[in-house]
This record gives C-alpha cells, structure tokens and sequence, in this order.
C-alpha cells in the first residue's frame, strides 16, 4: 500500500481561527530563543498566513451541504507556495512551522525523494496488475482523497522521465484542487539546468509558475552554519559521562527543540530505523548503521537525504571489527560526497578509531576526511542531494 492513500473520507476541521497564528508561534520561539528575527522570513510567512487561512476556509467550505454552501460565500482560492532560496535560510523551518498550524488531517509532509520513490513504486504495481485507464489521473485522485495540503521540501528534478510525470500529475493535482507548499534551492526557472532535452521540462516550469506563488527568502545568514558553529564541537570524544548530553544539545541547537521523532527509511524495500528524524537532519547511532547488514548504496541513499547526520557512539575498533570499520569508512565516503555535516561523539580521537586489522592502511582516508569534514570549508559547502 502507498503512503498517500492511507486515509479517506470526509474529515472534521475544527472551526479555529487561525488568522496571526503563525506570527504568533514565531513570535514565541523568538521569546525562547530558538529563532532570531529575521525581516524575510516575516515576509513569507506573511504568505504562508494567507494561505493558511484560505485552506481552512475552503476545507470548512467542502464540508458544508449543498445548501449552505449556496448560501455562504465563495472562499478565496489557495495559491500554492514556492520557497527558494540558498541553504539554511530557514525554508524547511517556515514550511514546519505552517504544517504544524495547519488543524486538519489532510495533509502530507514529504522529503520530495521519498515522494518520487512512492510515484515510482505506483506506476510499478499499476504495470504490474495489468491496470488500464488513466493511470496518472487515478493517482492523482488516490493522493486527493486523503490529502489537500502537500508540502515538500527539497524539491529537485535530476531526470526528465521523472519531469514528465511530474508535470501530468502536478498538474492533475492542481486542477483536483491539491494545495502544496514546496521548498528548494532553486527558482523553479533554473530546475533541471542543463539537463538532457530540457526543452521538454519547460511547460512544467510554467505550470509551477501558474500555479504557485514563486517567494524568494533572502534570510540574513545562514542559520545551520551558524548553530554547527555554536556547538562546542562536531567531533566529541572520549565517551563519558556528558557524551549523551552533547548528542542531546547538538539536536535540540539544530533542530530548535524539535521532539525526537523515530523515523525510517526506506531502500527497495527494506528499511533502515533511526534515532530520530527532523526534516533533513537525522539522529542515528554507530550500532544503527554500522552494525547492520548495510553497504555502500543504503550510505549514499542516507547522504542525498539528510543534510546533517548526529552519530553517537563511534567505538575504537580492533582487528575483530573489521567488517564494522569497513561499514563506517563506506558511511564517511556517502557522506563526504555529498557534503553531508557530522556531528559525532566517540571513544577516541579520529586517528586512533581503527589501527589495526584489515583495511587499516585504507582506513586512513577515513580519518583524513573525518578530520576535513570539521573544517570550515568544509562545513560551508552545499549539501548535494543528487
Ligand atoms: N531565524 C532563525 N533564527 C535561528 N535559527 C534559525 C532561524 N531560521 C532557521 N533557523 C535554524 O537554522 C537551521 C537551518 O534552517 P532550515 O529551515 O533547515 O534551512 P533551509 O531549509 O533553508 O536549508 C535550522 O536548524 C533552523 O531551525
Ligand atoms: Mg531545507
């Protein structure tokens, strides 16, 4: 069964108001300090208020009867909303901070990779089963049946058999009256640049242009690396009694005191859990990934995922924790390609984790980039997710 179609039917929406409720709930994490306040980022939540209203309204408006919607006035439509923007500027935290206020059930926030492995997995079993029809409608229709409010973040386009059924089913989703949030580096003008046969993705440009209001967030600086700056390390060692602390801070600074949520994720069908989930950060623990049966593509999924990785418990290894120590070296080369930032606590300083045993003289790469990935330079550069 697909994530979207989980759920259906009519839903109750409470009849809140919500109008200043965002301000409100930014205005409270500026009086905790765990946001500073950043004049663009007012602006599009300004937005992203007018939206929220308008959603509420127009899902209370589906819910009446025939007869009292005659008699009520026509809700003002909800333009979706584009955030571009360069990283960290705080577009996933906007596009939480909405989610969260929206009070209703119809809604899906969704890594944007992890919604393209669903559409791709739908188009599979529709082949599979032998389906006829329109296959792309049907699935518009299974994802609106639950959902009226899809937000995604990170959305990027890598392959234009991926932008042609984005475009028929976008623009299904658009007309079945599907209101979506989307967050990404990029203008939706540059997506896809210098892709092969880009001139085919054109008209899903101008769809998105069409349908979504397009908001640039020039926020003052960039906020993650100003929190993995505030930390009083990335690389914590030796394991002691503070060590579980520091993981704990590490999360909480660069999460502004997000709940720690498990989470999963999911390659071909098998699964990886981990510690924690919080948009494009993750918590997860030398015992989650290198002492699974896990290689180097579920390592290279999890680096085009998540921009940040808290890992705790590196342990020193001996001879006998070869496989382990290949399993971590195979981890920091996924993440080292795509500039993924770490933050770790360990039993010792990187150069003395593995000395001994197979693929020690190897392993001393891994300590190079362990050491690298503490740098500034480091640290500045932009995370790839393709
Ligand atoms: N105004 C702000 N003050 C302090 N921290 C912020 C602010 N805006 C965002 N952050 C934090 O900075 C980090 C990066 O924000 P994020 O929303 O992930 O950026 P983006 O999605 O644009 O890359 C997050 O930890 C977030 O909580
Ligand atoms: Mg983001």
């Amino acid at each position: 069964m697909l994530n979207f179609i989980f759920q259906s039917g009519v839903q109750q929406i409470p009849n809140q108001d919500v109008s200043g409720l965002l301000f409100d709930k930014y205005q409270k994490q500026v009086e905790q300090h765990h946001l500073q306040k950043d004049p663009a980022q007012l602006d599009v939540l300004n937005h992203l208020q007018v939206l929220l209203s308008n959603v509420v309204n127009s899902l209370q408006f589906e819910n009446l009867s025939r007869a009292k919607r005659i008699l009520s006035q026509f809700p003002e439509s909800c333009k979706s909303i584009y955030i571009h923007g360069d990283v960290g500027r705080g577009k996933s935290m906007l596009m939480d901070l909405f989610y969260e206020a929206c009070p209703f059930q119809q809604k899906r926030r969704v890594h944007f990779h992890a919604f393209m492995l669903e559409v791709h997995e739908f188009v599979h079993q529709w082949r599979k089963q032998n389906r006829t029809g329109d296959m792309i409608m049907t699935m518009a229709k299974e994802i609106r049946a639950s959902t009226k409010l899809l937000c995604f973040d990170e959305f990027h386009v890598t392959d234009i058999a991926d932008a042609m059924i984005l475009g028929r089913l976008f623009s299904q989703l658009f007309a079945l009256d599907v209101v979506m949030v989307i967050t990404s580096n990029r203008h939706p003008k540059d997506l896809y640049q210098n892709g092969l046969q880009r001139d085919l993705f054109l008209p899903f440009i101008d769809l998105l242009q069409e349908y979504c209001l397009t908001l640039d967030l020039p926020a003052r600086k960039d906020y993650r690396l100003q929190h993995l700056h505030a930390l009083q390390t990335r690389y914590y060692f030796p394991i002691d009694d503070q060590a579980d602390k520091f993981i704990q801070n590490s999360f909480d600074e660069l999460t502004a005191y997000a709940p720690q949520i498990p989470g999963k994720l999911e390659i071909k069908g098998r699964e990886i859990s981990l510690s924690a989930v919080h948009g494009d950060l993750v918590l997860s623990s030398f015992q989650e990934l290198c002492e699974q049966p896990l290689g180097s593509s579920d390592y290279l999924e999890l680096a085009s995922e998540f921009t940040t990785l808290i890992l705790s418990d590196i342990p020193r290894m001996s001879s006998k924790k070869r496989n382990e120590a290949k399993r971590f070296s195979t981890l920091i080369d996924a993440l080292y390609e795509h500039k993924v930032k770490l933050i770790c606590t360990a039993e010792v300083a990187p150069d003395e984790l593995y000395l001994e045993g197979d693929g020690a003289f190897e392993f001393k790469r891994t300590v190079s980039r362990l050491i690298e990935m503490q740098s500034e330079r480091y640290l500045q550069s932009n995370h790839i997710s393709e």
